[in-house]
């Protein structure tokens, strides 16, 4: 039984390369499931980031102002998790198999959903960051955008992650990273409620792919989740790679079922030989 899955797997994994083969213009999207492996925990999954955290506090402006004055241990809590998690996350196998993909020509941009940086850090160049970038950093005064930088945020957040701390309205806003103006910095990150970033240019991309990889995305959030259905208008083939839900099986030309840090070395591995 088992050898016959794997058989099964392994054709995917032959049909997949042969379609990056004989496509002209690939384009990879990507949600959460792609970092996973990096050990940055997804949304929706069980044990994801919201069944953990309030969505509507931690995910928006008015819920994060609210939450600091009212709550701010939470928002502490939340903090502390984040650069727990980022301190440790490095770019995963996935991640490196879509570098090496558009070193070799063969992908034309990563339009993702994550704000990990992790595919920059892998090699990618020309990455379309839907949902910004957490280590960029804008003034909320001036709206000064900073490059983003890895070591800067996880060094302003540090002085939060003091055990000693009380949390307290005034100790978040003591410890607040700021801006020359006097502004506070926050991260470049789209919340629940604000504009998504570089949407254009992520249409652009999928109406010009004859190829798109959907990769470890629920398609839940609009409008990122419009940009498959947009790619097949525009006459793409679609592969999906997910281990446990095919979220667009109504436009996905070939499904396969597994992490993308297995999956993607596998098919560009393929491509190379
Ligand atoms: P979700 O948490 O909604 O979905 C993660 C997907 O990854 C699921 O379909 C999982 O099955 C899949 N998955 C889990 N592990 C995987 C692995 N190792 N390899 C491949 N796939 C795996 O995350 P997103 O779809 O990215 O928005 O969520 C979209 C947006 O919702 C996020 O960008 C965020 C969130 O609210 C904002 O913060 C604005």
């Amino acid at each position: 039984m088992r050898a016959a899955a794997d058989r099964g797997t392994a054709a995917l994994y032959d049909r997949a390369a042969l379609m990056i083969r004989e496509s002209s213009g690939v384009v990879a999207f990507c949600g959460a499931g792609v970092s996973a492996e990096s050990g940055i925990a997804t949304f929706r999954d069980a044990g994801g980031l919201w069944e953990r955290f309030d969505p509507m506090e931690v995910g928006t402006a008015e819920g994060i102002a609210e939450a600091v004055v009212r709550a701010p241990g939470r928002i502490l809590a939340f903090l502390r998790e984040v650069h727990a998690t980022l301190s440790r996350a490095v770019p995963n196998p996935g991640h490196v198999a879509l570098a090496r993909l558009e070193q070799a020509g063969k992908l034309d941009a990563v339009i993702t959903q994550n704000v990990d940086d992790l595919q920059r850090q892998a090699g990618s160049r020309r990455v379309i960051e839907l949902h910004g970038n957490l280590y960029r950093r804008r003034c909320v005064a001036c709206l000064r955008t900073l490059p983003p930088s890895r070591k800067d945020f996880l060094d302003s957040v540090r002085p939060l992650m003091d055990p000693g701390l009380v949390p307290s309205l005034a100790a978040v806003l003591a410890r607040a990273p700021r801006c020359e103006c006097g502004g506070i910095f926050r991260p470049d990150v789209v919340l629940f409620g604000e504009m998504v970033q570089q949407l254009s240019d992520a249409f652009e991309a999928v109406e010009r792919a004859d190829m798109l990889l959907v990769l470890g995305t629920s398609g839940q959030v609009y409008p990122a989740s419009a940009l498959p259905g947009r790619a097949k208008a525009a006459g793409a083939k679609v592969l999906n790679v997910n281990p446990t839900e095919d979220a667009f099986s109504h436009l996905t030309d070939i499904y396969i079922p597994e992490k993308t840090g297995i999956a993607l070395p596998e098919i560009v591995g393929r491509l190379a030989s």
